[in-house]
Protein backbone atom coordinates (compact mmCIF):
# COMPACT_ATOMS: atom_id res chain seq x y z
CA UNK A 1 0.00 0.00 0.00
CA UNK A 2 3.05 2.43 0.77
CA UNK A 3 4.67 1.62 -2.47
CA UNK A 4 1.05 2.49 -4.14
CA UNK A 5 0.68 5.79 -2.56
CA UNK A 6 4.55 7.15 -3.36
CA UNK A 7 3.63 6.47 -7.01
CA UNK A 8 0.21 8.26 -6.97
CA UNK A 9 1.00 11.62 -8.28
CA UNK A 10 -1.04 14.14 -6.36
CA UNK A 11 -2.56 17.85 -7.29
CA UNK A 12 -1.41 20.22 -4.38
CA UNK A 13 -3.49 23.51 -4.10
CA UNK A 14 -1.96 26.23 -2.15
CA UNK A 15 -4.21 29.49 -1.19
CA UNK A 16 -1.77 31.99 -0.11
CA UNK A 17 -4.51 34.20 1.93
CA UNK A 18 -2.13 37.08 3.13
CA UNK A 19 -2.41 40.69 1.86
CA UNK A 20 1.46 40.86 2.24
CA UNK A 21 3.27 38.64 -0.57
CA UNK A 22 6.52 38.93 1.09
CA UNK A 23 4.77 37.92 4.85
CA UNK A 24 5.21 35.04 6.78
CA UNK A 25 2.13 32.74 5.95
CA UNK A 26 3.12 33.32 2.33
CA UNK A 27 7.10 32.31 2.92
CA UNK A 28 5.45 29.10 5.04
CA UNK A 29 3.10 28.07 2.33
CA UNK A 30 5.86 28.58 -0.64
CA UNK A 31 8.15 26.30 1.47
CA UNK A 32 5.77 23.55 2.45
CA UNK A 33 5.05 23.60 -1.51
CA UNK A 34 8.57 23.66 -2.45
CA UNK A 35 8.89 20.21 -0.36
CA UNK A 36 5.66 18.81 -2.06
CA UNK A 37 7.27 19.54 -5.48
CA UNK A 38 10.57 18.10 -5.16
CA UNK A 39 8.77 15.11 -4.16
CA UNK A 40 7.44 14.71 -7.61
CA UNK A 41 3.73 16.18 -7.03
CA UNK A 42 1.76 18.77 -8.96
CA UNK A 43 1.80 22.05 -7.02
CA UNK A 44 -0.63 25.27 -8.07
CA UNK A 45 -0.43 28.35 -5.36
CA UNK A 46 -3.29 30.74 -5.49
CA UNK A 47 -2.65 34.16 -3.95
CA UNK A 48 -6.11 35.59 -2.87
CA UNK A 49 -5.08 39.17 -2.86
CA UNK A 50 -4.81 38.65 -7.03
CA UNK A 51 -8.06 37.48 -7.37
CA UNK A 52 -11.64 39.55 -7.72
CA UNK A 53 -13.96 38.54 -5.09
CA UNK A 54 -16.78 39.72 -3.50
CA UNK A 55 -17.93 38.63 -0.45
CA UNK A 56 -21.48 36.77 -0.36
CA UNK A 57 -24.52 38.91 -0.31
CA UNK A 58 -26.38 36.21 1.74
CA UNK A 59 -29.04 35.65 -1.08
CA UNK A 60 -29.47 32.77 -0.88
CA UNK A 61 -29.39 31.92 -4.11
CA UNK A 62 -27.33 28.66 -4.60
CA UNK A 63 -29.73 27.15 -2.44
CA UNK A 64 -31.99 27.16 -5.56
CA UNK A 65 -29.09 25.08 -8.14
CA UNK A 66 -25.70 25.16 -6.18
CA UNK A 67 -24.74 28.35 -7.98
CA UNK A 68 -23.51 31.98 -7.18
CA UNK A 69 -24.96 34.72 -8.80
CA UNK A 70 -22.07 36.46 -7.97
CA UNK A 71 -19.72 36.59 -11.56
CA UNK A 72 -15.98 36.80 -10.36
CA UNK A 73 -13.04 34.66 -9.22
CA UNK A 74 -14.46 32.69 -6.89
CA UNK A 75 -16.01 30.11 -9.60
CA UNK A 76 -12.30 28.96 -10.46
CA UNK A 77 -11.18 28.61 -7.22
CA UNK A 78 -13.89 26.66 -6.35
CA UNK A 79 -12.83 24.46 -9.18
CA UNK A 80 -9.37 24.19 -8.33
CA UNK A 81 -10.64 23.26 -4.72
CA UNK A 82 -12.91 20.69 -6.05
CA UNK A 83 -10.49 18.96 -7.83
CA UNK A 84 -7.37 19.02 -5.50
CA UNK A 85 -5.90 16.01 -4.21
CA UNK A 86 -4.43 18.29 -0.76
CA UNK A 87 -4.92 21.77 0.18
CA UNK A 88 -2.02 23.65 1.71
CA UNK A 89 -3.62 27.17 2.97
CA UNK A 90 -1.97 29.78 4.63
CA UNK A 91 -3.45 32.72 6.45
CA UNK A 92 -2.86 35.19 9.03
CA UNK A 93 -4.60 36.56 12.16
CA UNK A 94 -6.41 39.30 11.76
CA UNK A 95 -8.76 40.82 15.24
CA UNK A 96 -8.33 37.28 16.46
CA UNK A 97 -9.80 35.53 13.39
CA UNK A 98 -9.20 34.55 10.35
CA UNK A 99 -8.00 37.84 7.34
CA UNK A 100 -10.68 39.49 5.47
CA UNK A 101 -9.64 38.18 2.31
CA UNK A 102 -9.56 34.32 3.87
CA UNK A 103 -13.32 34.84 5.24
CA UNK A 104 -14.49 36.18 2.49
CA UNK A 105 -13.58 33.34 0.47
CA UNK A 106 -14.71 30.79 2.98
CA UNK A 107 -18.31 32.32 3.07
CA UNK A 108 -18.30 32.34 -1.28
CA UNK A 109 -17.73 28.68 -0.50
CA UNK A 110 -21.85 28.24 0.80
CA UNK A 111 -22.44 27.14 -2.66
CA UNK A 112 -20.31 24.14 -1.91
CA UNK A 113 -22.69 23.55 1.10
CA UNK A 114 -25.89 24.36 -0.83
CA UNK A 115 -24.44 21.52 -3.06
CA UNK A 116 -23.81 18.91 -0.46
CA UNK A 117 -26.51 19.26 2.00
CA UNK A 118 -29.61 20.68 -0.06
CA UNK A 119 -28.52 18.58 -3.13
CA UNK A 120 -26.49 15.56 -1.94
CA UNK A 121 -23.69 16.33 -4.63
CA UNK A 122 -20.61 14.67 -4.22
CA UNK A 123 -17.57 17.20 -4.40
CA UNK A 124 -14.74 14.37 -4.45
CA UNK A 125 -13.63 13.01 -7.42
CA UNK A 126 -14.83 9.36 -7.99
CA UNK A 127 -11.97 6.74 -7.32
CA UNK A 128 -9.84 9.42 -5.89
CA UNK A 129 -7.45 9.72 -2.84
CA UNK A 130 -8.87 10.80 0.84
CA UNK A 131 -8.45 14.77 0.69
CA UNK A 132 -6.32 16.26 3.31
CA UNK A 133 -5.84 19.94 4.27
CA UNK A 134 -3.01 21.79 6.13
CA UNK A 135 -3.26 24.75 8.37
CA UNK A 136 -0.49 27.48 8.16
CA UNK A 137 -0.63 30.14 10.31
CA UNK A 138 1.28 33.15 11.87
CA UNK A 139 0.07 35.82 14.71
CA UNK A 140 1.70 38.87 16.07
CA UNK A 141 0.61 37.88 20.18
CA UNK A 142 0.91 35.25 21.78
CA UNK A 143 -2.39 34.76 23.05
CA UNK A 144 -3.14 31.45 24.35
CA UNK A 145 -6.43 31.39 22.07
CA UNK A 146 -4.85 33.48 18.95
CA UNK A 147 -5.62 30.79 16.96
CA UNK A 148 -8.73 29.00 18.09
CA UNK A 149 -11.48 30.99 15.73
CA UNK A 150 -9.06 30.69 12.83
CA UNK A 151 -8.93 27.12 13.02
CA UNK A 152 -12.89 26.46 13.50
CA UNK A 153 -13.51 28.58 10.34
CA UNK A 154 -10.84 26.40 8.41
CA UNK A 155 -12.24 23.00 9.75
CA UNK A 156 -15.61 24.03 8.66
CA UNK A 157 -14.55 24.92 5.41
CA UNK A 158 -12.16 21.62 5.22
CA UNK A 159 -15.06 19.45 6.70
CA UNK A 160 -18.09 21.38 3.94
CA UNK A 161 -15.29 20.23 1.20
CA UNK A 162 -14.78 17.20 2.60
CA UNK A 163 -11.32 17.89 3.54
CA UNK A 164 -9.35 15.80 6.63
CA UNK A 165 -8.03 18.61 8.98
CA UNK A 166 -3.92 17.99 9.33
CA UNK A 167 -2.07 18.54 12.08
CA UNK A 168 -1.49 22.84 11.42
CA UNK A 169 1.59 24.21 12.14
CA UNK A 170 0.67 27.84 13.86
CA UNK A 171 3.46 30.25 14.76
CA UNK A 172 2.64 32.96 17.71
CA UNK A 173 4.72 36.16 18.26
CA UNK A 174 5.55 36.55 14.52
CA UNK A 175 4.44 40.26 13.71
CA UNK A 176 6.50 41.81 10.76
CA UNK A 177 7.03 40.42 7.57
CA UNK A 178 9.70 37.87 7.23
CA UNK A 179 10.07 37.66 11.00
CA UNK A 180 9.71 33.51 10.55
CA UNK A 181 12.67 33.82 9.70
CA UNK A 182 13.74 33.94 13.11
CA UNK A 183 11.95 31.31 14.39
CA UNK A 184 13.95 28.02 15.22
CA UNK A 185 11.65 25.22 13.82
CA UNK A 186 9.05 26.90 11.64
CA UNK A 187 10.76 25.87 8.26
CA UNK A 188 11.47 22.32 9.14
CA UNK A 189 8.10 21.94 11.13
CA UNK A 190 6.69 23.10 7.99
CA UNK A 191 8.47 20.54 5.51
CA UNK A 192 7.88 17.67 7.74
CA UNK A 193 4.06 18.53 7.75
CA UNK A 194 4.19 18.99 4.23
CA UNK A 195 6.11 15.44 3.82
CA UNK A 196 3.56 13.82 5.99
CA UNK A 197 0.75 15.77 3.81
CA UNK A 198 1.59 13.73 0.83
CA UNK A 199 2.37 10.96 2.40
CA UNK A 200 -0.60 10.11 4.84
C1 LIG B 1 -5.35 44.33 10.74
C2 LIG B 1 -4.49 43.41 11.55
C3 LIG B 1 -5.03 42.77 12.62
C4 LIG B 1 -4.26 41.91 13.40
N1 LIG B 1 -4.83 41.28 14.47
C5 LIG B 1 -4.09 40.44 15.22
C6 LIG B 1 -4.68 39.78 16.34
O1 LIG B 1 -5.86 39.93 16.63
N2 LIG B 1 -3.90 38.95 17.08
C7 LIG B 1 -2.58 38.75 16.79
O2 LIG B 1 -1.93 37.99 17.50
N3 LIG B 1 -2.00 39.35 15.71
C8 LIG B 1 -2.71 40.19 14.93
N4 LIG B 1 -2.15 40.81 13.83
C9 LIG B 1 -0.73 40.52 13.50
C10 LIG B 1 -0.57 39.45 12.39
O3 LIG B 1 -1.21 38.26 12.77
C11 LIG B 1 0.90 39.17 12.16
O4 LIG B 1 1.53 40.36 11.70
C12 LIG B 1 1.17 38.04 11.19
O5 LIG B 1 2.54 37.71 11.23
C13 LIG B 1 0.78 38.42 9.77
O6 LIG B 1 1.06 37.34 8.91
P1 LIG B 1 1.42 37.62 7.36
O7 LIG B 1 2.79 38.27 7.36
O8 LIG B 1 1.42 36.30 6.73
O9 LIG B 1 0.38 38.53 6.81
C14 LIG B 1 -2.90 41.68 13.06
C15 LIG B 1 -2.36 42.34 11.95
C16 LIG B 1 -3.13 43.18 11.19
C17 LIG B 1 -2.54 43.89 10.00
Amino acid sequence: MDGVKALMTLSVLGIACSPRKNGNTTQLLLEAMKTVHKEGHKTEIVYLSDLNMNPCQGCNACSAKGICVIKDDISKLQEKLSQADRVILAAPIFMMGVNSQTKIMIDRMQTFWALKYLHHQSLIKPLGPERIGLFLSAAGTEKTDVFKCAERSIQTLFHMLDIRYAQPCLYSGIDQAGEINEHPTAFDDVCLAARALILS
